[in-house]
């Protein structure tokens, strides 16, 4: 059979890329183009001389940004109250592009170098299990006969020597990177352990993190909870991210109903968790999806801001769609508003709250 491969051109999908090989499949590598910092062209060579069939590398920049990072955007997707989920909101996008090519070569099989403890895998295979239900996956790493082979990098090492894999030349990082146009991520190696600093230059920043990356904007130290069950400890730089959503959380709640806003905000975080569990091709997820974008009609404006020393300062903003009356709000003129009608609508309110004054009584207040 033919399988597509989403090759990353490091020492791991290599030794994959050789290993399906020797299990007699045609192996096709697709590496994904969503903002790394990667020499393509040398990737593709190398996919090419390891006897890969096939090379596709995609450059999904602007559908990553318009049908993953935005709709994130939109939902101020955040994870646990703190991550920006910037590797949760790619796999998607690579798993989509990787299953159109296998439809098109007419390949059975896709695989990838996930390990099986992370949520990688389970968003990678929910997304080609959604999008091409026939497919079958080929996940090495949980594999026996792989993962009892291949028992850390010097085994790897090993097998890419004796099977003319290029073996890396600069020491490995003692961390793990995950890097795209929306973030870098590091974990596990020395961070594993969740005490342990991160060692100042984890942030190398990106192509895409100028001016914010360097104010230090967007950056996390996190314990978070996995899908599998396990809690892990990863380190996160997001600037632009960060900025995108303090500047669109302050123009949503200039531009939208209180109400709608409430409730909007709830389908924000259901939305990010299934994000993050790898549903993002789901009926729930197109359903909650189909609402923030609903609730989006009005959110447009401009929003100044500055950031200074890890903060994203908010400094004003301006919008055609705005529903902020100036007149309304003002404490000096009077507007389309009579402060008498406050009088009864607090007394109203506090009709509960005296009622259960009373039933109390009065030893439960000091
Ligand atoms: N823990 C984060 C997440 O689940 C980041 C994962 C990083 N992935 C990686 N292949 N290094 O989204
Ligand atoms: C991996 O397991 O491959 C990376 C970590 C994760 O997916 O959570």
């Amino acid at each position: 059979g033919t399988v597509v491969l989403a090759y990353s051109g490091g020492l791991d999908t290599s030794c994959i890329l050789v290993w399906l090989k020797e299990q007699g499949y045609d192996v096709i590598a697709f590496l994904a183009n969503i903002g790394q910092d990667e020499d393509f062209e040398a990737a593709r060579k190398k996919a090419e001389s390891l006897g890969a069939k096939k090379v596709f590398i995609e450059d999904l920049r602007s559908e990553f940004v318009e049908d993953f990072i935005w709709p994130s955007v939109q939902a101020n997707a955040v994870y646990e109250d703190r991550y920006l989920l910037g590797t949760a909101v790619a796999r998607p996008c690579i798993a989509r592009q990787q299953v159109e090519i296998a439809r098109k070569e007419g390949a059975n099989f896709v695989s990838h170098g996930a390990t099986g403890k992370g949520n990688d895998q389970i968003r990678f295979e929910l997304t080609c299990y959604a999008l091409y239900p026939e497919v079958k996956i080929i996940a090495p790493w949980r594999i026996p006969e792989f993962y009892n082979r291949f028992r850390g990098r010097t085994d790897l090492m090993e097998y890419a020597q004796k099977h003319g894999i290029p073996v890396p030349v600069t020491p490995k990082a003692p961390w793990s990177m995950d890097a795209n146009l929306m973030h870098i991520s590091y974990e596990s190696g020395i961070l594993e352990n969740p005490k342990v600093r991160q060692v100042l230059n984890v942030f190398v920043g990106s192509p895409c993190l100028s001016l914010s990356g360097k104010h230090g904007v967007g950056r996390i130290d996190i314990v978070e909870n996995r899908f599998i069950g396990m809690k892990s400890r990863g380190i996160y730089e997001t600037p632009g991210g960060t900025i995108l959503l303090k500047a669109h959380l302050d123009i949503e709640t200039f531009t939208m109903d209180k109400e709608v806003r409430r409730i909007k905000q709830g389908l924000g975080i259901k939305f990010s968790e299934l994000i993050y569990n790898g549903f993002w091709y789901s009926p729930e997820c197109e359903f909650v999806q189909h609402c923030i974008n609903k609730s989006q009609e009005n959110v447009e404006g401009k929003v100044q801001l500055s950031v200074f020393k890890g903060q994203v300062y908010i400094l004003g903003r301006e919008s055609s769609k705005s529903l902020y009356n100036e007149e309304l709000v003002s404490m000096d003129v009077q507007g389309d508003y009579d402060p008498c009608d406050a009088s009864g609508f607090i007394r109203i309110n506090a009709v509960r709250l005296r009622e259960h004054h009373r039933l109390q009584g009065f030893s439960s207040t000091k």
